[in-house]
């Protein structure tokens, strides 16, 4: 696939319009032009959880408030970090924030931080005042090339993750791949798990330049970090872009992901997300060989990919005791994209390295639970 040439944004369409989307070192500094530009005549407002508000805030503010005429301070909203926030509660809180702070309409988001941020303040901008726009500014690789494109926002309710929500596209989505100087190990490496089942799926010459660029990558050197924003966010802008020939890109991103929300949510979301990813892409291929359509030499390459990026493989190297074969299963089974009578599991499986497997329309494959439990059993 060809990627636009750096400097030139990334273009995502949809059904009501289109929008860019930025990848660039350093161009943080340049957000107060962007923000002139996508978001004219309007109030700014950035909104931040707490650890990316203290890191990254006043430079951001700083930047927006020179591309501000009026010159005024920016506001800044923030709420604790982490998941537990994503809540219709802290929703009501920040739309309560920009009311108390008097803004109407005439008002705009910059979303400053990860899938969190994004998805929440995302939410704030779809309902307030009927909808304001947002500028997605991410901050962690996941954000970078999966959550900030797409449209995509929600919170979580007690019955489940991002079960209250909305479609809004941002206006524009700026990634600085600078700001991942300061994000941990663990973030770090749960996009890469992200970025190989891009490659995976989709791309092949994209899952051997990681493969090439491993230790580069994994030691976040600036120029390949770049490059693997680029590539990652331009096949996820590609799928999620409104097209018949992409139906069967947009279901190679649930690769790894039917048993990876079945492990996070068997233990408890104890298992980071990205280290699920990692398990669950390794477990989806041995089912995937079990079905005859895919080599198992490909399951050993990308095993050890993600080995070199420290993600976990298996269930018990990030899993504690309790989350066995069979809640994980079960987990799966309750996962609200498998609900509907079906008895069987159904998997976007990959048919070699950059190939999804599809069989005449079909794109994923259903498989009965008891199959799906063998092989969970073999990757414990
Ligand atoms: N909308 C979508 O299409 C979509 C897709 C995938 C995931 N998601 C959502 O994304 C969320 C997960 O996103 P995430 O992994 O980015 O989590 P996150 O936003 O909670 O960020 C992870 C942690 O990293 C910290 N952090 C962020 N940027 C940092 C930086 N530059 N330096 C230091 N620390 C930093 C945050 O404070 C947080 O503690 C989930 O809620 C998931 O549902 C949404
Ligand atoms: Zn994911």
């Amino acid at each position: 696939m060809t990627v636009p040439p750096l400097g030139e944004p990334i273009p995502v369409r949809h059904a009501a319009g289109d929008y860019p989307v930025y990848v660039q070192y350093g161009l943080i500094e340049r957000l107060g032009d962007l923000a002139r530009w996508h978001l004219p005549a309007r109030r700014p407002v950035v909104v931040a959880d707490s650890t990316v508000a203290g890191l990254h805030g006043s430079r951001v503010r700083a930047v927006l408030r020179s591309g501000d005429e009026a010159g005024g301070e920016i506001p800044l909203l923030t709420f604790p970090a982490g998941e537990a926030s994503k809540t219709r509660e802290t929703w009501a809180r920040l739309t309560d924030d920009l009311l108390a702070l008097g803004l109407g309409g005439e008002a705009a988001i910059v979303a400053l931080g990860g899938g969190v941020t994004g998805d929440l303040a995302g939410f704030v901008a779809a309902t307030y005042h009927r909808g304001i726009p947002v500028l997605h500014v991410p901050t962690t690789l996941l954000a970078m090339v999966d959550s900030a494109i797409g449209g995509k926002t929600a919170v979580d309710a007690p019955a489940g993750k991002n079960l209250i929500g909305a479609y809004h596209h941002p206006a524009a989505v700026a990634a600085d791949p600078g700001l991942l100087a300061t994000l941990p190990d663990g973030e770090y490496r749960g996009g890469l798990a992200e970025a190989v089942k891009h490659g995976l799926m989709l791309d092949t010459e994209y899952f051997e330049w990681i493969e090439a660029e491993a230790a580069l990558l994994g030691a976040r050197d600036p120029e390949r970090v770049t490059t693997l924003v680029r590539r990652s966010a331009h096949l996820k802008a590609t799928v999620v872009t409104a097209d018949e020939r992409d139906r069967g890109g947009r279901t190679a991103l649930n690769a790894g992901h039917t048993v990876a929300h079945a492990i996070e949510r068997a233990s408890g979301w104890t298992v980071p997300h990205g280290d699920a990813v990692a398990i669950g892409l390794v477990a989806e291929m041995t089912l995937a060989v079990q079905l005859g359509v895919l080599e198992p030499g490909v399951v050993r390459r990308v095993a050890a990919l993600l080995r070199r990026f420290g993600l976990p493989v298996r269930v018990s190297e990030a899993a504690g005791d309790g989350v066995t074969p069979e809640r994980i299963v079960d987990a799966a089974r309750g996962d609200k994209k498998n609900r509907g009578g079906a008895p069987d599991l159904r998997f976007a499986l990959p048919a070699g390295i950059g190939r999804t497997h599809r069989d005449g329309a079909e794109w994923t494959v259903g498989v009965a639970p008891a199959v799906v439990r063998k092989v969970i059993e073999a990757r414990m």
